[in-house]
């Protein structure tokens, strides 16, 4: 039986153009947003115990999703990376300075990917102090996400000396959509800044008809440099209506 208890309060935060563009064409999200939008995301990224990003993100920015540039003396939140289908893990094993570097620094990164025995190899090199692998058969991908999160919660709360209870989603736009379409996401923060891009690829949707739409209720705005910051509740979040495990 699903519980919804067993799953984090979900921010989904994002940085994108007017036009609604999270990168460019060519992938580029750095930077969207100026310095104090970004110095406001390592605030926030300080209330999670954890953040998130798909793997997409991941190998592109490489990026380390920890609290910087600002003063903090809490504790790291740890990083998990989504990896359905083991791209990630992949990479690890034909990358070995990709696994050094994921395992540098204070904290812990959660890998979640489904139940793959072809790389049980390479976890044997994992030090399970900084890289921990929570897998998850893939079935359905929103299936999954659910199956995957509340694995996450039962694993970090045995490693880490401390419940998931706030788990930040940073992107890209695809995992951002699949954790909307799942009825997983609390709460959006969505930095507006002042460019157009164009494109298509890289934006937030979960192409519902208007009929069925989430609707979301503003909390706050605020302006951080150029950037305006949007603070959304979700009214429904509907991990309970739309997904029954
Ligand atoms: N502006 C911002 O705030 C911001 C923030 C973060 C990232 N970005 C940018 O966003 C870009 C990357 O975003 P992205 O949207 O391409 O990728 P992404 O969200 O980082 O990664 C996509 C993830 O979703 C998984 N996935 C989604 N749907 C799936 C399905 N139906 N079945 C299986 N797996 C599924 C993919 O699995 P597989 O790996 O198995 O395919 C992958 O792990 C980069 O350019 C990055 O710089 C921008």
């Amino acid at each position: 039986m699903y519980r919804i208890g067993s799953l984090p309060q979900v921010t989904l935060k994002w940085a994108q153009t007017l036009d609604g563009q999270l990168a460019d064409d060519s992938d580029q999200s750095q930077w969207i947003s100026g310095v104090e939008e970004r110095r406001y995301t390592h605030r926030l990224r300080a209330t999670h115990q954890a953040i998130l990003v798909g793997a997409q993100t991941f190998l592109k920015d490489l990026c380390q999703l920890t609290v910087r540039d600002i003063e903090f003396d809490g504790q790291q939140p740890a990083r998990v990376i989504i990896d359905p289908r083991g791209r990630v893990l992949k990479a690890l094993k034909e990358n070995s300075h990709l696994l050094l570097s994921l395992q540098m620094g204070p904290r812990r990164t959660y890998l979640l990917t489904d139940i793959l025995d072809d790389y049980d190899d390479i976890e044997e090199l994992f030090d399970p102090k900084k890289l921990l692998r929570v897998r998850y058969r893939f079935n359905d991908f929103r299936q999954w996400l659910h199956g995957s999160l509340r694995q996450l919660v039962l694993v970090f709360e045995k490693t880490e000396v401390r419940r998931l209870t706030h788990l930040m989603v940073e992107g890209g736009a695809t995992t951002l959509s699949e954790f909307l379409k799942a009825g997983l996401a609390h709460r959006l923060e969505v930095a507006i800044s002042p460019l157009i891009l164009g494109g298509r690829r890289h934006r937030v949707g979960t192409g519902s008809l208007l009929k069925n739409v989430d609707r979301f209720e503003v909390e706050s705005k605020e302006q951080l440099g150029s950037d305006i910051l949007l603070r959304y509740k979700v009214m429904t979040p509907t991990c309970t209506q739309r997904l029954t495990i």
